[in-house]
């Protein structure tokens, strides 16, 4: 089991396809680990899938932090990329150095990504130079989807906003960002650029001319229902086994069929029966 390396990732570009998954405790994290898929994103979508709230912006620095380190005790083997939230690298680059270490320094990341536009170009090339490595996540980025007029496909309206796309995708690039995301952007663009750039690309819900992909687990188990665009595939109904499982336990224990015998602790008959005399 060697540990999945960036440079590793980066030799993929051109030669074969990779997957990367989000996991935000240590079970999903054993199980990404053990599954094959190379990389795991503790993304900021723990917002919504894991604490409730109604979008990614809500997220602290510190909740990422503590969600991150229980990946980053458990996965020995995937690349780790930790999420930097709303509000942790827009304000101040320093600050923003500062955020990214901490998802190095306290949770064990190999790398952070951050979301943004050619503007937040220097701010990842700050981070790049402090000798953290940056994946630079554009085109539908959640942290800030109300600005963008809500959760929609990027780049295609016209020439100017797929150019857009395009330039965003080169500053993150010419900024030292060894990988770029694409989220939710029209797939023959995903693809051209994919093919402009020497770093790899990941994409969700941008086409299958991304170099790889990823998807949250939660959604595609069935765990989560899903942010309103078709992005995700669901690869099982994990979330309809669960609530059977608790239904069926609420009636055993409510019929009397649960604990059995193979869930109890036998005693002495004979202490049992002095106890009860004595008593
Ligand atoms: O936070 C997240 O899960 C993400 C993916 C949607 C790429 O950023």
């Amino acid at each position: 089991m060697n540990k999945v390396t960036i440079p590793f990732i980066q030799s993929l570009k051109g030669q074969r396809k990779f997957a990367m998954l989000t996991a935000y405790d240590a079970p999903f994290a054993r199980l990404v680990d053990e599954s094959g898929v190379e990389m795991i994103l503790v993304g900021d979508s723990l917002g919504m899938v894991m604490l409730g709230y109604n979008g990614t912006s809500p997220v602290t620095m510190d909740e990422m932090v503590h969600h991150a380190k229980a990946v980053g005790r458990t996965a020995k083997r995937c690349l780790l990329v930790g999420d930097m939230p709303f509000m942790s690298y827009q304000a101040d680059p320093i600050e923003a150095v500062h955020n990214a270490g901490r998802l190095i320094k306290e949770a064990g990341m190999d790398c952070v990504k951050l979301e943004g536009t050619s503007k937040q170009a220097p701010t990842a090339r700050a981070i790049v130079d402090a000798g953290i490595a940056v994946i630079g996540h554009i085109g539908l980025t959640p942290q800030t989807a109300a600005s963008l007029g809500g959760i929609n496909v990027i780049g295609g309206q016209n020439y100017d906003t797929a150019k857009r796309i395009l330039n965003d995708a080169l500053a993150m690039q010419d900024a030292g960002c060894w990988c770029v995301l694409m989220e939710a952007v029209p797939a023959d663009l995903a693809a051209y650029i994919t093919s402009q750039l020497h770093v790899p690309t990941i994409g969700i819900g941008a086409g299958i001319g991304c170099d790889g992909q990823v998807l949250v687990s939660h959604e595609m188990f069935g765990m989560f229902p899903g942010f309103g665009l078709p992005f995700g595939k669901r690869y099982a109904e994990a979330g309809n086994l669960i609530l059977a499982g608790m239904k069926q336990y609420n009636s055993d224990v409510l019929g009397g069929q649960f604990p059995g015998a193979d869930n109890s602790f036998p005693i002495d008959e004979a202490l049992m029966r002095r106890l009860k005399e004595q008593a």
